[in-house]
């Protein structure tokens, strides 16, 4: 293995989104985030540089101001507030299922490399939930006396995929990580699972479309905009992470990891469309968007994420 002590270089539009805090990151567009993400093999951050990533790019939740996401709130219309609520159940309960079934990765990782990169990414998981909870009873407004109460009443009841996905999948796989942590088939699906099904097709789709809504509104300075960008951020890393993971895999050993891979997104491919699909069309054309263009982005982003890890979905 190389070794990794060298910082990784990036070009200066690169650095600066790199070096965002808060307040910058609303000047700064979703895709342009994303591009961290297609620099394309040739420049695949090592596990060291994506650790370094993360300290120089904290952030606190206690440091946004929700003062105008609430004024918009208590203006806006009742549809504008379902559709927000629809969406940001799946994500607040979403995050809160990723922080909770992350640990046996870190048990199982294979080399102490992936095993720190893995554990500032249960950090991060962690912070993605709390903004959602600060969120919520700033914006939103609750009565709930804890968090597992507010998490309990927004738990989304109307996406069957999610509910595979994120209450049978991610949670039996994180449990044969636990049970046999040697188990590298079961780390290999779990990779595809989390950081290519869950992070880098389902949830960057739905940050990139809510927060390009939000700035085609001008709500650019938000506290939600702001600390949803830095989420995107956060996410960036752990999708880098899991292509560089699976490309090793493939390029270790094709004939046992290629298959394991494209079954698994084979069988999540339904559920990703499954939960993407609102109760309500409007929650997305009232938006300016359609069903199938937000399908479309998804889909690409997942076969860009394929190549780079060397495989497709034909086979
Ligand atoms: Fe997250
Ligand atoms: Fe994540």
């Amino acid at each position: 293995m190389a070794v990794e002590t060298q910082r990784e270089r990036l070009d200066p539009d690169l650095e600066r989104i790199a070096r965002a805090n808060l307040k910058e990151l609303g000047d700064i567009r979703i895709d342009d985030v994303l591009s961290f993400i297609d620099r394309g093999i040739e420049n695949m951050p090592s596990y060291m540089d994506l650790y370094r990533r993360w300290e120089s790019q904290q952030w606190a939740v206690g440091d946004l101001d929700f003062t105008l996401d609430r004024q918009d709130w208590l203006e806006a219309t009742d549809q504008d507030r379902k559709a927000t609520l629809w969406s940001h159940r799946l994500f607040f309960n979403g995050e809160e299922r990723v922080t909770s079934t992350l640990a046996p990765f870190v048990w199982a990782a294979p080399t102490p490399e992936i095993e720190i990169f893995l554990s500032t990414q249960m950090v991060d998981e962690a912070r993605h939930t709390v903004f959602f909870d600060r969120w919520w009873h700033e914006v939103v407004g609750t009565d709930a006396k804890n968090l597992g109460q507010l998490l309990a009443e927004i738990r989304p009841d109307t996406n069957e995929g999610y509910n595979e996905l994120f209450y049978d999948r991610l949670p039996s796989t994180a449990q044969r990580l636990a049970t046999d942590p040697k188990d590298v088939d079961a780390f290999i699906e779990g990779i595809t699972l989390y950081h290519i099904v869950i992070e880098a097709t389902l949830a960057l789709t739905g940050q990139r479309f809510e927060l390009e809504s939000m700035r085609e509104q001008g709500s650019t300075d938000r506290g939600f905009y702001r600390g949803f960008t830095a989420v995107a951020r956060d996410e960036s890393r752990h999708v880098n992470f899991g292509i560089k993971v699976l490309q090793e895999a493939v390029r270790d050993n094709a004939d046992r990891f290629a298959p394991l891979i494209q079954r698994t997104l084979v069988e999540c491919l339904p559920l990703i469309s499954g939960t993407l699909d609102p109760p309500d069309p409007r929650y997305i054309t009232d938006y300016g968007h359609s069903e199938s263009e937000i399908l479309q982005f998804a889909f690409d982003s997942l076969n860009k994420r394929l190549r780079a890890i060397g495989i497709n979905l034909a086979a």
